[in-house]
């Protein structure tokens, strides 16, 4: 898998959005995402509480980039430019040739197919042009949207591993994994 580069970026298209790389610019937007409960509320993730956090986010994703670590995309709706959320490929295994999704969406979005639209074509990419053989997903037991979405693009539940996340608060979510193997992703 060391054929791996994200130079130039890998800019994605669909029919209503464009995937493309974090700017500076994005900052009070991703903020917006990283500091909204609703949108961690199934993830162990803290929220964003300054710019700065955010910032220092920012130079962690644009180093993985850099390094061919992970890829990170601002999915962002074609017709007006404005952000509607992001999507990433992390956890890279080169032994294995697998990478891990993950993706979030600002709430004004949910619900009208926009993450659906967006993995198709990271599915497409993964298994396509980086010729990935596998894509691991986690989610939370009860984050529906989530199962829903990784389910419909006929990711599997992987029954051999059980883990779980702590919210802040110490609750325990039991954890699902998820995975999806190239040749069996196609609606
Ligand atoms: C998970 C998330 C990205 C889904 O994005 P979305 O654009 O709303 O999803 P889509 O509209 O493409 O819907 C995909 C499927 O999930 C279903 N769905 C969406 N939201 C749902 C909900 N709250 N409850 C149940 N099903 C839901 C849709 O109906 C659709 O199913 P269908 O194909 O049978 O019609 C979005 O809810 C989100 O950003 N959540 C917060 C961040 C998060 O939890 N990320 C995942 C961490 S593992």
């Amino acid at each position: 898998m060391n054929h791996i580069k994200f130079q130039p970026f890998p800019v994605l298209l669909t029919e209503r959005l464009t995937l493309r790389a974090l700017e500076d610019a994005d900052l009070p937007a991703l903020f917006q995402l990283k500091n909204d409960p609703k949108v961690s509320k199934y993830t162990s993730k803290t929220v964003h509480t300054s710019l700065d956090e955010t910032q220092a986010f920012m130079a962690k994703i644009l180093s993985g980039i850099e390094k061919n670590e992970s890829v990170y995309w601002v999915i962002e709706n074609k017709a007006d430019s404005t952000f509607l959320g992001t999507i990433c490929l992390w956890n890279m295994d080169l032994d294995e040739e697998m990478a891990d999704v993950g993706y979030e969406l600002l709430p004004a979005f949910w619900k009208q197919n926009y993450m659906s639209e967006a993995l198709e074509v990271v599915m497409n990419y993964s298994f396509n042009v980086l010729r990935l053989k596998k894509l691991g997903a986690v989610t939370s037991a009860g984050n529906l949207a989530s199962i829903r979405l990784l389910e419909r693009h006929h990711f599997t539940k992987n029954r051999e591993l059980n883990d779980f996340d702590l919210t802040e608060s110490g609750e325990k979510i039991p954890l699902i994994f998820y995975i999806s193997k190239k040749g069996t992703h196609f609606n």
